[in-house]
């Protein structure tokens, strides 16, 4: 586990290192630069996906409260990750339920353009993404949604199985040379990039706080068998009293314990994370290895 101590002289390194396609060694690299440089370097089209949960897998309140999950330094992640992207991509839900800005304001950086999916054309116009005088937004709708004017550009596309196809969405984005993308949510807004095979990197930021009920981070189609789940390699960050999995969905899966063979990539061996631990000991290293946190008993 790693703790990112971010200060402006990094952050602004960081920051130049968008567009510039320079690989980063993590191991040898500041926590911070591992974790940013492969989004802000990205040499090709990149998908982030992010979630900021409890720790029982909530990502709101059934009442739709999701405001203060993260502490303010997996606020500041979050911030960080929108400055390094192109677009921000959000489900139609996240915006009637949060009305939110999807702007950089807790770090110095560039505002992403903002992508709404609203298959249904269910916006109203009035949502404040709309009249804040900030990044372009582009709402993504169905070709025969009904017509609901809104201060955006409005893209239609055809109807792919049960929606928009996401990688229709990132063509779209690509073409205007948007091609870091970052999918902040909701669950069914990533679980269709995911299960489309199209996110690079997922980060699960998980806080100390149990919510009980409300919304999931990421509501994948159900699985029978826990061999069947995904296992990705993950590096360990801590962000404040917040713990981030920083997710490679393009790495091989380690392996599903007792089996040898890693799920998805055929690989006949384990697969040690990005922070050179092997699977099985993931757990004794988070035990001894975390650095105290001053908020966290
Ligand atoms: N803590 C966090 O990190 C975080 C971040 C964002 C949001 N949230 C919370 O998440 C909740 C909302 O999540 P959610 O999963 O209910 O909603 P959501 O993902 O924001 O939006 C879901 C809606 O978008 C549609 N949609 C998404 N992708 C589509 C596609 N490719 N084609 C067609 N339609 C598509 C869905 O259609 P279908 O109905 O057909 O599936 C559904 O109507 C809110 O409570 C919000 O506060 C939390």
């Amino acid at each position: 586990m790693r703790m990112i101590t971010m200060t402006d002289a990094l952050w602004t390194h960081i920051l130049a290192l968008r567009g510039s396609a320079q690989g980063a060694a993590a191991e040898e690299l500041d926590p911070a630069v591992a974790l940013y440089a492969p989004i802000a370097a990205a040499p090709r089209r990149f998908v982030l996906a992010q979630v900021g949960q409890s720790l029982d897998g909530r990502v709101a309140t059934p009442a739709g409260d999701a405001r203060d999950i993260s502490c303010a330094e997996g606020i500041a992640h979050l911030h960080r990750c929108r400055a390094l992207v192109e677009a921000v991509i959000v489900g139609v839900r996240t915006v009637l339920m949060d009305d939110p800005r999807l702007s950089v304001r807790a770090v110095k950086g560039p505002n992403p353009v903002r992508v709404i999916i609203d298959c249904r054309a269910e916006l109203t116009g009035a949502e404040s993404l709309f009249h804040d005088g900030g990044a372009p937004v582009l709402v993504m709708r169905a070709e025969d949604a009904p017509e609901r004017p809104c201060k955006a550009e409005i893209i239609r596309l055809p109807k792919s199985g049960n929606g928009l196809d996401p990688a229709a969405i990132l063509d779209v984005l690509s073409a205007r040379g948007l091609n870091r993308v970052l999918v902040e949510g909701g669950a069914r807004t990533i679980a269709r990039f995911m299960e489309a095979g199209l996110v690079d990197r997922l980060h699960v930021s998980i806080a100390p706080l149990i919510i009980g009920s409300g919304p999931p981070g990421i509501a994948l189609s159900p699985i029978e068998r826990l061999s069947s789940a995904r296992r990705p390699a993950a590096s360990l960050f801590l962000l404040g009293e917040d713990i981030l999995f920083d997710c490679d969905l393009r790495a091989p899966d380690r392996s599903f314990a007792g089996q040898g063979v890693g799920q998805g990539a055929g690989q006949s061996e384990e697969i040690g994370v990005a922070d050179h631990v092997p699977a099985s000991g993931l757990a004794d290293r988070c035990q001894t290895e975390v650095e105290p946190c001053p908020d966290v008993a």
